[in-house]
């Protein structure tokens, strides 16, 4: 059974009561377990869809959103004499705190530098193998590579889906 459905979904915002069509006709199924990667232009519609995803079936699924790129900051400017292995189980306490079937995270190493980013990339692959569903919005292809199927928004439609051969070699280095 999936963990989560959307079928035909449509999103508009209004302008002076024009619509524009943000998410058009948008099917997408995430199944347990899985971890699919949205990836597409800025204003494809990514962040809009990761929001109505987190919204949908409240009471059968809890939510968290992973603000991952919010805690290596904090824990950098901080604690900056923390390994990378320790920030990573602080990361991974939290993303777990509540023990959430699906984990959403939208860009999450847009803004950090290899090492971190790696050490982001490596949690949600941890917590993908522990049994929690992650969808993963990312616009870098070297990020998406960790999932094992990549969804392509263009225009707020699903342009194409890919499916990986495999997924990332534990030994895998993360390359910016
Ligand atoms: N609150 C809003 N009101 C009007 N337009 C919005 C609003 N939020 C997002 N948009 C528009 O919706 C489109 C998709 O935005 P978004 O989902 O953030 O795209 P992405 O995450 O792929 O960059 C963009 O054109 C953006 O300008
Ligand atoms: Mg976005």
């Amino acid at each position: 059974m999936s963990l989560i459905e959307v079928e035909r979904l449509n999103k508009n915002y209004f302008t002076d009561g024009v619509p524009t069509g943000i998410l058009r006709d948008v099917n997408l199924k995430v199944e347990e377990n899985e971890f699919v990667a949205i990836m597409g232009p800025s204003g494809s519609g990514k962040s809009t869809l990761l929001h109505i995803l987190g919204f949908l079936e409240r009471k059968k699924i809890i939510e968290e959103t992973v603000e991952m790129v919010g805690l290596e900051r904090r824990l950098h400017y901080e604690t900056s004499k923390l390994s990378g292995g320790e920030k990573q189980r602080v990361a991974m306490a939290r993303a777990l705190v509540n023990n959430p079937r699906m984990i959403l995270a939208d860009e999450p190493t847009g803004n950090l530098d290899s090492q971190s980013g790696g050490i982001v990339m490596d949690t949600l692959k941890q917590l993908n193998k522990k049994g929690h569903a992650v969808v993963l919005v990312t616009h870098e292809s070297y990020t998406a590579s960790y999932a094992s199927r990549i969804i392509h928004l263009l225009d707020g439609q699903v342009e194409r889906e890919e499916l990986m051969a495999r997924r990332i070699d534990e030994e895998k280095m993360f390359i910016k």
